[in-house]
């Protein structure tokens, strides 16, 4: 009966070539470590917040009058309401965990280079989409946080020359945030926004498949196959990757739910203490810092000194910051993919890549002092040179020689 009703649906749509292409028949490399657990954590995050969002958006009213009373009514008096909305600001942040974990194993594996230079880029626009989505989900309990990291953030375009403050206004729909833009926001994050991450992860996930995925060796299975058509060192995705999945999504959800239940403000990192104060206009916090997520971008900003009072010169260079994360396939001139047969230089690169990163990132959190400034400048410093150099050093590392075939035994 099955058969025949596949055969049926088959014949309208392509459901069996669809299960075939992408799981069934699927060949991965049979080498992936815990590091290829994050691609299928991000889509189990992503589809957690969809879930968590419907359910907010029954309770929640986007108007700067019942804003923050409606969040505080779903904390205490909707059923389960308190679960949702911690499933919810919780999630958030385990999706930039994931997806900073998932794009360093991208950095690591050399997985960024020929092929999958489109799978980088969408992989690259999903981060900008996020940070979006995250930046304007923020605004929506107007908190003082959600107010104030708004107003900050705003005010940053109108550091633009000649457009600038025109453009800040558009933006806000008022001379200050207002009622205006919680509506606009709330428009962009519970739709608008989603829409673009759920094209965005179809076209990063076929754009994959159509090249195949890299491994830990950044070895091309394609190249060497099998009488049949199939890489000697591929497995079908399903059931050896599915089920390997499961294993990652279970420790996950164990490491999840200790923090959603235990600690799920993660003691201002994840909701910050400002926030749950009422938004208020006439009344600007002491200390003004975003979620821990954008703080690298934020340090940079700060970094960059400004010309004439503006502050323009700091958004450019933390424009630059993303940019070049873009540039990635292009800027490295290794024959050599994977970190285990790179030489020195891309080594000693990382670390201090990764070093300034969260350097950058901690220093982002903190008030302004000269000598956090300071530290700023040189950890902002290593962070573009990274980039800036990296054609010359990865060009003429001491690369090793890669094997023929992945080195799982
Ligand atoms: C909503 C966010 C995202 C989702 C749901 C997602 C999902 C996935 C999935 C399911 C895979 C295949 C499994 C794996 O290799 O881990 C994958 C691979 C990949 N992703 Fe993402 N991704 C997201 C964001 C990103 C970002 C921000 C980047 C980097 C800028 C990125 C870069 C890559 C790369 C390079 C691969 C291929 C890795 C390889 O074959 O070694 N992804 N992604």
């Amino acid at each position: 009966m099955f058969s025949s009703l596949m055969g049926w649906v088959d014949a309208r749509f392509p459901a069996t070539k669809l299960w075939e292409e992408h799981l069934s028949k699927y060949y991965a490399p049979k080498n992936f470590n815990f590091w290829y657990f994050f691609g299928s954590l991000a889509l189990l995050v992503l589809v957690m917040q969809i879930v968590t969002g419907i359910f907010l958006t029954m309770h929640y009213k986007p108007d700067a009058a019942l804003a923050f009373a409606s969040v505080e009514y779903i904390m205490r008096d909707v059923e389960w309401g308190w679960l949702i909305r911690y499933l919810h600001s919780t999630g958030a942040s385990a999706f930039f965990i994931v997806v900073y974990l998932h794009m360093f194993r991208g950095l690591i594996y050399g997985s960024y280079k020929q092929p999958r230079e489109l799978v980088w880029l969408f992989g690259m626009f999903l981060y900008l989409a996020l940070m979006a989505e995250a930046f304007m989900g923020y605004l929506l309990p107007w908190g003082q946080m959600s107010f104030w990291g708004a107003q900050v953030i705003i005010s940053l375009f109108g550091a633009i020359p000649f457009v600038g403050d025109q453009l800040a206004l558009w933006i806000r729909g008022d001379f200050v945030v207002a009622d205006a833009t919680l509506n606009r926001f709330f428009a962009f994050h519970v739709i608008a926004v989603p829409l673009v991450i759920l094209g965005l992860v179809v076209a990063h996930i076929i754009a994959l498949h159509e090249v195949g995925s890299n491994n830990p060796d950044g070895v091309e299975i394609k190249k060497l196959k099998d009488k049949n058509g199939i890489p000697l060192d591929g497995i079908p995705f399903h059931p050896y990757y599915s089920v390997k999945d499961i294993v990652g999504v279970t420790v996950f959800l164990f490491i999840f739910s200790l923090v959603l239940f235990y600690a799920p403000e993660m003691d201002g990192w994840f909701l910050e203490h400002a926030n749950f104060v009422p938004a208020n206009p006439l009344k600007t916090p002491l200390h003004i810092a975003p979620v821990w997520y954008f703080t690298p971008f934020y340090a940079i900003l700060r970094a960059v000194p400004s010309i004439a009072g503006s502050s323009f010169p700091g958004v450019v260079a933390m424009g630059l910051s993303i940019v070049f994360l873009f540039l990635l396939p292009w800027l490295d001139r290794s024959p050599v993919k994977s970190i285990r047969y790179r030489g020195i230089y891309f080594r000693t690169a990382i670390v201090l890549f990764v070093i300034s990163f969260i350097g950058l990132g901690f220093l982002g959190t903190q008030p302004v002092t000269p000598l956090y400034t300071w530290l700023a400048r040189i950890f902002s410093i290593i962070y573009f040179a990274f980039f800036i150099l990296m054609p010359i050093y990865t060009k003429h590392d001491n690369d090793k020689p890669v094997p023929e075939r992945v080195t799982f035994k």
